[in-house]
């Protein structure tokens, strides 16, 4: 049976995506560590919309979760056509004041699990030469954000793997865009320690994510930009120096209020 698997469904914009893609009427595969506000979310979904729901509970942060939850779809009978890479995390902090441990985290779920996940589905898409990816990245991908500079760096990361693939899968049936949004409200901020009292640009809802990826994805666009301000933000970067993009990064992100 085809299925939509997400990563980071347990809340934010995970949620989000599963909300939508159960409202179209697609079968799900849900991938977190929180299993009951899975279980939760998906005992309403397929009530309400009458979808198949699957939850593997999974530690991104652990090598081989990416191989297990490949295994567990293969078990369940779930073909995946569409892969949403949401799971990610931040510190905000000064890059030699983030804790050791949180480190390997970041760069572990942000990049390794990503790529691993992709590496991992993408060739059964290719072979059915059909299906599609939406790596969530971020407005903070475009450059360094001083504050969030590993975060941003895994951003990159993912941006710049898309848009290889983009290219690499042209003409073989299947999509993948990368989508950057600005500051959403969800519990990520707190997740990281930022305090979103203290961001200097807008906060929009997950659903400018979720309708910009679906659309983006449809289009075959490479990389989407939720809002018109992320558009502007991306944009403007052509007509100013380097400096004052990664400075104007810090400032709009507040980590530090120095900054
Ligand atoms: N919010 C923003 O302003 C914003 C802006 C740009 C990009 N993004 C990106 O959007 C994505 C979703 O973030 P969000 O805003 O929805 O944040 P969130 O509410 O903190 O959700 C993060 C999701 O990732 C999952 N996750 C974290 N660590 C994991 C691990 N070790 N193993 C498995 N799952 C893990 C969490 O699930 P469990 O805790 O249950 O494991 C949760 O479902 C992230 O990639 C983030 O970088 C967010």
């Amino acid at each position: 049976m085809l299925v939509t698997l997400i990563t980071g469904a347990s809340g934010g914009i995970g949620e989000a995506f599963a909300r939508e893609f159960a409202a179209r009427g697609q079968n799900l595969v849900l991938v977190a560590r929180s299993a009951e506000r899975m279980h939760a979310l998906a005992d309403e979904l397929r009530q309400r919309r009458g979808v198949r729901v699957e939850v593997c509970v999974a530690d991104l942060n652990e090598a081989e979760s990416p191989v297990r939850i490949y295994e567990f779809c293969r078990q369940h009978d779930a073909d995946v056509d569409l892969l949403v890479n949401c799971a990610g995390l931040s510190c905000a902090s000064d890059f030699d004041e983030i804790p050791y441990g949180k480190l390997n985290e970041i760069m572990m779920v942000n990049m390794l699990a990503t790529a691993r996940m992709t590496r991992l589905f993408l060739p059964d898409m290719v072979e059915a030469k059909k299906g599609g990816i939406i790596n969530v990245a971020s407005l903070g991908g475009l450059q360094g954000v001083p504050g969030l500079g590993l975060y941003s760096a895994t951003k990159s990361f993912i941006i710049t793997l898309s848009e290889a693939l983009h290219v690499e899968l042209k003409g073989k049936g299947v999509k993948v865009v990368a989508v950057c949004p600005g500051f959403i409200a969800t519990d990520f901020f707190e997740h990281a320690g930022h305090n979103a009292a203290n961001l200097r640009l807008p906060i929009s809802g997950t659903d400018v994510v979720v309708e910009s990826a679906i659309k983006g994805l449809a289009k075959n666009r490479m990389r989407v930009l939720p809002t018109l301000l992320d558009t502007v933000l991306a944009f403007s970067q052509r007509f100013v120096s380097r400096k004052i993009v990664i400075n104007l990064a810090g400032y709009f992100a507040a980590v530090n209020d120095d900054r």
